[in-house]
C-alpha cells in the first residue's frame, strides 16, 4: 500500500520526486493531483503504486514520467531478488518495463528511460541480479540527474529569446514539475527572469485537468515571476490585445520532421500564434524527440476516461450520458513552430534535416 506523508512547507521549492535508500528503497514523488491546495507527498513501494501514479497524473509532464519509470523499474525488481538468478531477473525486468511503458502512450520519455534501463542490463549479463539491480539504481539516478541538467541547458538556450517586458504564453504546465529540474518551457522562463528580465508570464488554464491553472500558476508565483491565468478560449484575444510577443511550451514527442505533440489546445495556440505573427516554440530535452516516427501522424494520442469533462474536479457539469471525446493531447505542425529549444541548441528552421543534425549527433 502507498504511505503519504505531508512534507516540507508549502514555500520550498518543489522536487517532483526522490529516491531513499539503497536498491531496496522507495520513491517519494508530489501528489500533483492535489495542488495547488494540498501540497502533499505519496511514497511509493511497489511499480504498481508508480504505474497508478503515472495513470492517474500524480506525477506527470514527459520527462518526469521518464524518471518515474525508471525507479518504477527498480522497484518492481525487489520482490524475491535473493530467490532468482540471473534469467529469472531479466524476465522480470522485462515484465515490469512492460508493465510500465502501459500506464500512458503518448510521451516518448517513457519508453526512452525504459528502454535506456533495459539496454543497460541487456549489456551487463555477468553481474549477478543483486549488482544489477544496484546498477539499475544509478542508471534510474543518472537518467534524474541528467534530465535535470537537460533543464538548466534549455533554460540558458531559450532565455535570449525573451526580451524585457515581453509578454509570454503557455500552456499546460512544463515547469519543475514535469521534469527533474526547472522544466523546459518554464526554464526559459525563469532563465530570463534570472537575467534580470521582466517579463510576464499568461498561463492558459487547460482543459481539462487544469495543469495551467493548477501547477503552471503555483510554481511561477513561488518563483517569483509575474503570472496571469487565462482560460484556454482567451488566448486568441489576449493575443489580439498584443499582450502577448512569444508563446513557449512543452512536448511529449516530437517526430523527425518536428511535428510535436503536447498537451490538448496546443495547436490550437500554435495557429492563433501563426494568425497573430507571434512566435511560437517548443522547449525539449533530446529525450522527447522519436526520430523513428517520420511525421506527427504517427505518434500515438492518449484518449482519457470522459468523466473528466464531464465531471472534473468533483463538480458533474454535463447531463448524464453526455458523449464525449476527450483527447489528452494533439500535435502542432513543424510549419507553425519557430524554433525547438533543446539542452544541445535551437532547432531553427525546425526541419527533417535541422533536427536530426541536432538530436542524432
Ligand atoms: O498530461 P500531462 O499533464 O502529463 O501533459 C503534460 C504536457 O503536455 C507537457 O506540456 C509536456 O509533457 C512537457 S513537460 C516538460
Amino acid at each position: 500500500m502507498r504511505s503519504e506523508t505531508e512534507m516540507n512547507s508549502p514555500n520550498d521549492p518543489p522536487r517532483t520526486m526522490r529516491w531513499n535508500g539503497g536498491p531496496e528503497g522507495t520513491l517519494t514523488m508530489i501528489d500533483q493531483t492535489l495542488l495547488p491546495v494540498e501540497f502533499r507527498e505519496i511514497e511509493c513501494r511497489t511499480v504498481e503504486e508508480v504505474w497508478e501514479a503515472i495513470k492517474m497524473l500524480r506525477v506527470r509532464g514527459a520527462p518526469a514520467i521518464g524518471c518515474a519509470a525508471a525507479y518504477g523499474v527498480v522497484l518492481g525488481l525487489q520482490a524475491g531478488i535473493d530467490a532468482m538468478n540471473r534469467v529469472a531477473f531479466d524476465a522480470r525486468l522485462q515484465e515490469v518495463a512492460d508493465y510500465l511503458a502501459g500506464s500512458r502512450p503518448t510521451a516518448v520519455n517513457l519508453f526512452w528511460a525504459l528502454d535506456r534501463i533495459r539496454k543497460v542490463a541487456g549489456e551487463q549479463t555477468s553481474l549477478s541480479p543483486q549488482e544489477m539491480h544496484a546498477r539499475l539504481l544509478d542508471e534510474a539516478k543518472a537518467i534524474e540527474a541528467e534530465d535535470r541538467e537537460m533543464c538548466a541547458a534549455i533554460g540558458r538556450n531559450g532565455a535570449s529569446l525573451l526580451t524585457e517586458g515581453m509578454g509570454v504564453l503557455t500552456h499546460c504546465n512544463a515547469g519543475g514539475l514535469a521534469t527533474a529540474g526547472d522544466g523546459t518551457a518554464l526554464a526559459v522562463m525563469f532563465a530570463a527572469a534570472a537575467m534580470g528580465k521582466n517579463i510576464q508570464v499568461y498561463a492558459d488554464e487547460t482543459r481539462p485537468l487544469l495543469q495551467g491553472a493548477r501547477l503552471t500558476t503555483w510554481e511561477l508565483q513561488q518563483r517569483g515571476v509575474p503570472v496571469t491565468l487565462i482560460c484556454d478560449n482567451m488566448a486568441g484575444w489576449v493575443m489580439k490585445e498584443k499582450r502577448v510577443q512569444a508563446v513557449i511550451t512543452g512536448a511529449d514527442r516530437i517526430a523527425a520532421n518536428g511535428d510535436s505533440a503536447n498537451k490538448i489546445g496546443t495547436y490550437s495556440v500554435a495557429l492563433l500564434a501563426k494568425a497573430h505573427g507571434i512566435p511560437f516554440y517548443v522547449a525539449a530535452p533530446s529525450s522527447t524527440f522519436d526520430l523513428s516516427l517520420k511525421t506527427g501522424d504517427e505518434i500515438p494520442i492518449e484518449e482519457r476516461n470522459s468523466e473528466e469533462i464531464t465531471k472534473g474536479h468533483g463538480r458533474q457539469t454535463a447531463p448524464e450520458g453526455t458523449t464525449v471525446y476527450n483527447p489528452a493531447f494533439d500535435v502542432t505542425p513543424a510549419e507553425y513552430i519557430e524554433a525547438i529549444i533543446t539542452e544541445r541548441g535551437l532547432i531553427r528552421p525546425v526541419t527533417e534535416q535541422n533536427v536530426r543534425q541536432m538530436v542524432e549527433h
